[in-house]
């Protein structure tokens, strides 16, 4: 027997797919990949705004490329991290990767290529980093992703980590924080932001929180 669907059927699986994506949703702002960041902060809040300016997060048909640079213990991974929490839930996949420097100094380039892929697309174990290129290009071509590059020392490691911007999918960014401003101009990377030193007020302010 042929049974035809009736309205109250249609009612019921238009509801279903919006309790769904309802249910997606929240559960997708629950899984979020937060990461810690210090309790006392000052002085953050403008660097993390116009960031995002740079950032422009809205505008998915292009991929960006921000630099953060500055001397060092200016703070530049801690703004790095507030970023990344306030604006991962808008991409498909995100990976923050940490002391890139002291990474490829110890494991090689390939580590963090590994970390990398592991942490958007799943467990891929590279054993040279001219495999890892082709092997990001493939996988991440057409994802929106959010990667952080911490610590970024050379321009070695950026060429084989985030090689260019079309290796990325549509409506990617791409954060890089670096000590060394040349680095960010060798690779062709325009939207940059330098972070200064704390103002005396804020530094006091600071030292104020700490002890207390
Ligand atoms: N806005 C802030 N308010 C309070 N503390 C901060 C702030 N920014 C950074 N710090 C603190 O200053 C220290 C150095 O910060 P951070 O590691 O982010 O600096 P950095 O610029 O990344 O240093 P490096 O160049 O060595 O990588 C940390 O202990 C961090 O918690
Ligand atoms: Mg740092």
């Amino acid at each position: 027997m042929n049974k035809s669907i009736g309205p109250k059927d249609k009612r019921n699986k238009y509801e279903y797919k919006f309790l769904k994506e309802i249910v997606e949703s929240v559960s997708s702002k629950f899984n979020r990949d937060h990461l810690h960041v210090s309790d006392v902060l000052v002085e953050l809040e403008s660097p993390v705004q116009q960031v995002k300016l740079l950032l422009d997060v809205g505008c998915d048909d292009v991929v960006h490329m921000v630099g953060i640079h500055g001397p060092t213990e200016v703070g530049k991974t801690t703004l790095a991290i507030a970023i990344y929490n306030s604006i991962a839930d808008h991409f498909e996949a995100s990976c923050f990767l940490e002391n890139v420097r002291e990474t490829s100094n110890k494991d090689g380039l390939q580590r963090v290529q590994s970390i990398l892929l592991s942490k958007t697309v799943g467990e891929i174990k590279l054993t040279n980093w001219r495999k890892g290129i082709p092997m990001i290009k493939h996988k991440l071509k057409q994802k929106k992703v959010l990667l952080i590059l911490d610590d970024v020392d050379e321009h070695k490691q950026l060429q084989a980590i985030i090689g260019s911007p079309d290796w990325f999918g549509r409506g990617s960014r791409v954060i890089i924080t670096t000590q060394d401003e040349h680095l960010l101009a060798l690779h062709n990377i325009k939207k940059t932001y330098m972070l200064r030193e704390l103002s005396k007020k804020h530094a006091l302010q600071l030292l104020t929180q700490k002890a207390f």
